[in-house]
């Protein structure tokens, strides 16, 4: 497994570029099952849960290649497998939204039932009945799901929460089905729901409203090759200011698109930190302690969950209390436990965390328990005064690229004890 040893505290200073976004690489490296010709996806980061998506097109016999950020897909119609194995989905639940893409160009699929994980219980029951809506018979048995195309329906589907999955998910599977035409109410806003809009657009799919609750899909792939580049991964970028504004460091984040991140400038603003926001490149400087603010976690373009962990370790140093109300996955607080070991003063009551504003943290052994919040302990690590040891840090490579590098370049010096198996 490997883990970070980091001695703190460091102002983190300099410069570090954005990569390209995890969270629309993998809607559109699965939508490019739909397509009947070449996909060439760029700006696509190199991560495990990326290279997982690709295992998981490969296990379907699908030609793939990923490399300098390029993913090449071939389709694949002759000896296709549509049995996606437990093993992969097991690694990455946005593997399940295969199944409707798969099922809607072959005729049936079928794919492990996603597990739980650390942020929360992880139901995929909207992606089930919307399939169901959009004509597919579902099966559940033995831990899989199978989903046959019975009859298209044309029609609404109401999703009762604004789930990303489910609504990339549903977007996808009737861009699949030639002719039929779908409206999704209460659709989720986020930006890589827009870039897979795009993309889809590109495939000559006739699909609207993606970055609002109403999207509209004419269901109908024309036969050519496409080539798009990924947005800038927004969280990616708002993790490396709040890391610079945490440890009263100064720097520019680039390569970024600022209008994803207005929620984050918000609170960051009210915090105290000094912002210059540009399109493409934000400027950041923390000086004295952080004020303490209220942060309503909500889906976009709310404060995004996918943050939260790191500006509440941002908070665990302000002038006073502060509160986090997670509104998407209410139990997503393992990491506060970890940061309670550096000195924190955090309690958490219904979904709400109070952190009230220590001094400052003391480096500690901890345990990294999910993607973000492995990312915000090793912000904590710098904040604090002392060696810290980031164990599981296997989470923290499935969503930044290049994370030794790029803390490195800013000052933060990370050694990685460790099997090198893993992307650094
Ligand atoms: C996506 O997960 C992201 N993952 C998550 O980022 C992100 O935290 C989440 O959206 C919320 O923004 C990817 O894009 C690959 P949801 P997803 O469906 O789609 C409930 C990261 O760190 N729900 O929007 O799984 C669910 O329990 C990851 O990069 C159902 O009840 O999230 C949650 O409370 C972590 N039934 C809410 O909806 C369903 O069928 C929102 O979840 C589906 C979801």
């Amino acid at each position: 497994m490997g883990y970070f040893k980091v001695n703190g505290p460091v102002k983190l200073h300099g410069e570090v570029e954005i990569s390209g976004s995890k969270n629309a690489s993998l809607p559109i490296i699965a939508a490019s099952l739909i397509s009947f010709d070449e996909v060439v996806i760029e700006n696509v980061p190199d991560l495990l849960d990326i290279r997982t998506m690709i295992d998981i097109l490969e296990s379907i016999n699908f030609n793939v290649s990923f490399s300098d950020g390029v993913v090449r897909v071939r389709p694949e119609f002759e000896n296709v497998n549509t049995n996606v194995p437990y093993e992969l989905v097991r690694k990455m639940r946005a593997s399940f939204n295969v199944l409707g893409p798969l099922a809607a160009r072959y005729g049936k699929a079928k794919v492990a039932l996603p597990g739980g994980c650390s942020i929360g219980v992880r139901p995929v029951n909207f992606h089930i009945e919307g399939l169901e809506k959009l004509g597919f018979e579902v099966t559940i048995e033995h831990g899989f799901v199978e989903a046959k195309l019975v009859k298209p329906n044309n029609g609404k589907i109401i999703l009762p929460k604004p789930s990303v999955g489910a609504t990339e998910h549903l977007m996808t599977t009737a861009a699949a089905i030639e002719g039929i035409e779908v409206v999704i109410e209460n659709a989720a806003m986020e930006p890589e729901i827009v870039d897979l809009q795009e993309f889809l657009r590109k495939l000559g799919v006739e699909i609207e409203g993606a970055g609002t609750s109403r999207i509209r899909i004419k269901g109908g792939v024309k036969r050519k090759a496409v080539v798009h580049k990924v947005i800038p991964d927004r969280i990616e970028a708002g993790t490396y200011v709040i890391a610079i504004a945490a440890t009263g460091g100064e720097g520019v984040v680039k390569n970024l698109d600022s209008e994803h991140l207005n929620s984050l400038w918000e609170v960051l603003e009210k915090i105290g930190v000094d912002l210059r926001i540009d399109k493409n490149k934000v400027y950041v400087k923390m000086e004295g302690k952080p004020k303490p603010v209220d942060v309503n976690v909500s889906p976009y373009p709310g404060f995004p969950t996918d943050l939260q962990p790191q500006i509440m370790t941002l908070l665990t140093v302000a002038s006073g209390t502060s509160y986090i109300k997670e509104n998407v996955f209410q139990t997503r607080f393992l990491h506060v436990d970890e940061l309670k070991r550096m000195g924190a003063d955090i309690e958490i009551t219904d979904g709400t965390a109070i952190i009230k504003g220590v001094e400052g943290l003391s480096g500690a052994p901890v345990n990294g328990t999910d993607l973000r919040a492995t990312a915000a302990l090793l912000i904590a690590a710098f904040m604090a005064n002392g060696k810290s040891e980031i164990h599981h840090v296997e989470h923290i490579f499935r969503g930044y690229e290049n994370v030794c590098k790029k803390f490195g370049k800013l000052g933060g010096k990370i050694e990685y004890v460790g099997v090198k198996e893993y992307i650094e």
